[in-house]
């Protein structure tokens, strides 16, 4: 080794030992006539000293190196004089005096500070995300990240779990979101596509017999990304047989509250975790991912304003619709113009307006429509929403659709302006018995509201075909703080029912077969009764990190526009290249490609 020592490991009691230590200059301060470099490796950092008397040689090679030279020095370990201790850092009772130094690398000025957290944009941290990844809080997400998989893999090991790799080059699924597609060259014209997720290979795992299968598996979902979305992903993926609902809601749980109780020890995570149906989360919170360290609740205000002299209440409820609301706590101090600002939200969010009732701290009510109701009525609609003077009511009347969304977006944005969620809290929450189907408006068609695979409650099943809409599944989410982390279901395990389920999505025999025959004809061969989830990794990582932008814990990831600055990806490829695997570029894909060559050579010679 270069090094007897990692830097951040030296404490008091090394003091009096000679060290070899080798990492990266941090911070280099020059103290009349003294050098002090902060030395940092994986480890941490300690401070080194070098005396121009002491060691001539050493300190003219500090003198040479600035932040992120990679120095080797020799020393001893000494404890700080008193009063110069640094209780901040882990090293801090001691220091090296050096006696001799090698720069090991020369390193230019990085393009943004490594020793802070400055704001840097995202295109250039990602372009050196080599740089980036050294910063203190990327290097701490990376070390958690590695904490979770590692506890995650111990804990299903000990629960009998077997990890088995499945392939990445698979078949392309009409359903869920858009793949992405591999061609193939010995077979011209056809295609793999990358798995949006390992879901049919686990299940053809149960029909293998092998009950307990687990895969830190990547994902692929050429998708519009968002702060919870990357193009690939991770997931936790398993899969057992013979097990119901309580089974794998009982085994996340224990493996939640045990990593939350491992790697972040300092947050609270209520438990057992919250579970309720999608009806009632839908009814309470607008969501199926509700925050519920929010401590908001919807209330159903429809008897206390059907005989009112407020129009739009009594349309909305004559078209069948309902009037629901919240109380903002604290929401009385809402000016003029933030209250425009909530109902301009309701409206871009699909309502057709907001009312909102103040009940200012002496007891008298503000509210553009006050003048509608009795005083009786403005009184039972506080108490029903358990508001008290001081609050605030954010009213919507509309069908459930609607109201559920606008507001949820309301109470998303009243709890980060007002800081309502807890940063110390981890809401854990279990969301059961989704709808099975959901009517897609574009194709003119119902589509699986899970995947095509989560199989339906047995009393369900007799009307499903007569009511699409009102079959439940037996799927089910882990939420936390407002977040969906994972998903899973119990499967249709028998084919006849998984025949019924592709009919009812309009996939005709034909396609059906293309597409789903041999998970068809694997259910004909005993496939057992079966089920599974899949938490998201980066989410997971990400929950426990604090961090808002799964991103931010993904060693390389993508741009939102599903690019890699660092290395170029995706970039075009030679004409030989694609010829050998089939393939034509459009005019429309050549236009595009010789613009966007036109203006990479514009950047470089602007560069110069
Ligand atoms: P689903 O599609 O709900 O279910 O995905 C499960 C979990 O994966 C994570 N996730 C993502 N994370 C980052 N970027 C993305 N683009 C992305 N898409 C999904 C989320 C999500 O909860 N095969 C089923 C699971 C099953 O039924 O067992 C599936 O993939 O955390
Ligand atoms: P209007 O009759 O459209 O002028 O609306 C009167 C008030 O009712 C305004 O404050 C609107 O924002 C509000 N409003 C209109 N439609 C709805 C609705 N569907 N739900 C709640 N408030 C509404």
């Amino acid at each position: 080794m270069l090094r007897t020592h990692a830097a951040g490991t030296l404490r008091i009691e090394h003091a009096g030992e000679a060290v070899t230590l080798a990492g990266w200059v941090h911070r280099r301060r020059d103290h009349g006539g003294l050098i002090f470099v902060d030395l940092r490796d994986a480890s941490g950092l300690v401070q080194v000293v070098f005396h121009p008397e002491d060691a001539p040689e050493a300190f003219e090679a500090a003198s040479e190196v600035r932040s992120e030279y990679v120095l080797q020095v020799d020393g001893d370990v000494v404890a700080r004089q008193p009063g110069t201790e640094n209780p901040d850092l882990d090293t801090g009772a001691v220091e090296v005096a050096v006696r001799s130094a090698a720069i090991l690398n020369a390193a230019r000025t990085p393009p943004f500070p490594i020793n802070q957290e400055t704001n840097v944009d995202e295109a250039t941290r990602l372009r050196y995300r080599y740089l980036d990844l050294r910063r203190e809080r990327m290097a701490r997400n990376l070390v958690l990240r590695h904490r979770v998989i590692a506890y995650m893999r111990r804990f299903l090991n000990d629960r009998g779990f077997l990890e088995v790799e499945t392939p990445v080059l698979g078949l392309a699924t009409p359903e869920g979101a858009r793949d992405y597609l591999v061609p193939s060259r010995v077979h011209p014209g056809d295609f793999y596509a990358l798995p949006q997720s390992p879901q049919q290979w686990k299940q053809l795992l149960m029909v293998a017999g092998v009950e307990r299968y687990f895969q830190i598996a990547r994902c692929y979902r050429d998708e519009d990304l968002r702060a919870d979305r990357q193009p690939e992903f991770t997931q936790l993926d398993l899969e057992m047989s013979f097990v119901h609902e309580d089974d794998i809601l009982a085994l996340m749980e224990d493996l939640y509250a045990g990593l939350a109780a491992e790697v972040a020890p300092d947050l609270d995570t209520p438990s057992p975790f919250v579970r309720m149906t999608y009806a009632e989360s839908m009814e309470r919170y607008g969501s199926d991912k509700p925050d519920l360290r929010f401590g908001i609740e919807i209330s159903d205000l429809t008897d206390i304003v059907r005989d009112s002299e407020f129009m739009v209440f009594r349309r909305a409820i004559e078209a069948g619709g309902r009037v629901r609301g919240f109380a903002v706590p604290g929401g009385a101090d809402t000016p003029r113009r933030g209250a425009d600002a909530l109902e301009a939200l309701a409206k871009e969010s699909g309502a057709g307006g907001l009312v909102w009732i103040v009940y200012e701290e002496d007891g008298s009510v503000r509210s553009p429509v006050a003048r509608f109701f009795e005083e009786e009525t403005l009184a039972a609609l506080a108490e029903a929403c358990g508001a008290s003077n001081g609050d605030m009511l954010l009213i919507v009347a509309d069908q459930d659709a609607v109201s559920s969304r606008v507001l949820d977006v309301l109470m998303r944005r009243v709890a980060e302006d007002r800081d309502l969620a807890d940063p110390n809290v981890l809401a854990f929450a279990f969301i059961t018995e989704f709808p099975m189907f959901e009517w897609d408006a574009q194709g003119q068609r119902w589509s699986a509201m899970h995947h095509l695979f989560t199989a339906p409650f047995e009393e369900d099943v007799e009307r499903m075909e007569e009511d699409p809409a009102a079959a439940r599944s037996r799927a089910y989410d882990l939420v936390c703080n407002g977040q969906e982390i994972g998903s899973g279901s119990i499967r249709i395990h028998r084919r006849e029912l998984l025949s019924r389920v592709l009919r009812l999505l309009d996939l005709d025999e034909s396609e059906a077969e293309e597409r789903f025959g041999h998970m068809l004809e694997a259910f004909t061969f005993g496939a057992p009764p079966h089920g599974g989830i899949a938490p998201g990794l980066d989410r997971t990582v990400a929950l426990f990190a604090g961090e808002r932008d799964i991103r931010e814990v993904i060693a390389f990831p993508k741009t939102k526009s599903a690019t890699d600055p660092l290395t170029g990806a995706p970039a075009s490829v030679h004409g030989e290249q694609l010829a050998e695997v089939h393939i034509a570029l459009t005019p429309e894909a050549e236009a595009a490609q010789s613009q966007r060559d036109e203006g990479a050579r514009e950047e470089v010679t602007n560069d110069v």
